[in-house]
């Protein structure tokens, strides 16, 4: 074969990756989106999903996405600037906005999009943005696309975002994660909320994992800690607890309008397709008509932490479906992982990018879903794997 650079160069940063432990692979999954699967020919009970509630699966949602993809077709057909404002989008916007008490709120076609959006709707040359270190890369890509000058404070760490705000320049701009996927942890939103006011800051808080999970009735941390305002803007996911995909950004007016002037993540995305839309909006109304469903999923979290017990790192929010359990080194991490897998259970394995080096980890995830016996069997595994 002739030589080919650049060839040779993606062979060699795949190499180096995969020596470091780091190489990450796709599995193949088959069956539902329901907590029991088959995944690379092995049937297994899912722990790594972000399903918290089963709402993937829930008959009333599978319903409404069969029934609007056989009324209305299947994708948007453009950007909602273009052909793609089709007034579903519009009445998910309103019932959504009238859950969360919010005087707008615009959907977006992923969560990733949503907070990509969002900064470039208020950051901008003449704004600094102050980061949660452990944010999610959603939001780290969207400071990058913001063009803001960027203040990364360390993790959960309202002391030094602090002193960060009192030496930035230009307009600043508080960003956070409410709920951190990786291990549950919350945002100390009221101590954010208060250096916001100081500073005349915004404070952006995604809600992704918050969202029928946290809350009153899972109306998410924000509304928790009674954190409101113009300057609070929640984004929300319809892709984890939902059990669809797609998103919303929730503020005041100005919000929505500066969004669709300058929120290329939207502009030039085509909006979310019929069924996904309609999933979305009937999973909102399950989670406002059987608020049981999060105190079911508290229960089944809270019996995971029990049974996880000290290895479980702490700090985690109490109502939080993560548990997340230390293994340092990205190869021992993905040894545990497998060996989970072997014995029936799939639970993701996190190693660096997306955690700092050092804190690769197993990151479990309950579902109310899940049985108490599939709770019990997955801790008992992690006992027996972990025991030395
Ligand atoms: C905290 C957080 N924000 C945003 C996203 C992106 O959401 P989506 O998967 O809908 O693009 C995720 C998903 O992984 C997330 O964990």
């Amino acid at each position: 074969m002739p030589p080919s650079p650049p060839l040779d160069w993606a062979t060699e940063t795949l190499l180096a990756d995969e020596r470091a432990g780091l190489l990450r692979r796709l599995r193949r999954r088959e069956g539902g989106s329901g907590p029991r699967c088959v995944v690379d020919g092995r049937a297994v009970v899912v722990f790594s999903s972000n399903d918290y509630l089963g709402l993937s699966v829930h008959p009333t949602v599978r319903e409404a996405a069969s029934r609007a993809a056989l009324e209305l077709g299947v994708g948007a057909t453009g950007s909602r600037h273009l052909s793609g404002g089709h007034g579903a989008i519009a009445d998910l916007e309103e019932t959504l906005a009238g859950f969360l008490g919010a005087a707008t709120a615009t959907v977006a076609p992923s969560g990733y999009a949503a907070n990509v959006a969002i900064l470039e709707a208020l950051g901008g040359p003449d704004a600094t943005v102050l980061s949660d270190a452990g944010n999610h890369a959603s939001l780290i890509d969207g400071c990058r696309a913001s063009r803001s000058r960027v203040a990364v404070y360390r993790h959960l760490d309202s002391v030094d975002l602090e002193a960060r705000l009192a030496r930035a320049e230009g307009r600043p701009i508080i960003v956070t994660d409410s709920v951190f996927s990786t291990d549950g942890a919350a945002a100390d939103l009221i101590a954010l909320d208060r250096l916001a006011r100081r500073h005349d800051a915004w404070l952006i808080v995604d809600e992704a994992h918050a969202l029928g999970t946290t809350g009153p009735g899972g109306r998410g941390l924000a509304a928790e800690l009674g954190v409101a305002g113009d300057h609070v803007v929640r984004i929300v996911t319809f892709s984890k607890a939902l059990g669809a995909a797609g998103a919303a950004i929730c503020g005041a007016e100005p919000v929505r309008r500066l969004l669709l002037q300058r929120g290329r993540a939207l502009i030039f995305s085509t909006a979310p397709p019929h069924p996904t839309v309609a999933a979305a909006r009937a999973a909102l109304g399950v989670l406002m008509a059987e608020p049981e469903l999060v105190l079911r999923l508290h229960r089944r979290a809270r019996l995971l932490r029990l049974r996880v017990g000290e290895r479980a790192l702490p700090g985690a929010h109490p109502s939080s479906p993560i548990v997340a359990v230390l293994s340092g080194d990205p190869v021992r991490t993905m040894e545990l992982d497998r060996a989970l897998w072997e014995r029936g259970y799939l639970v993701q394995g996190l190693r660096p990018p997306t955690v700092e080096p050092g804190t690769s980890r197993l990151r479990l995830v309950a579902s109310a879903a899940h049985s108490e016996a599939e709770i019990d069997g997955v801790a008992a595994a992690l006992t027996e794997l972990l025991s030395p």
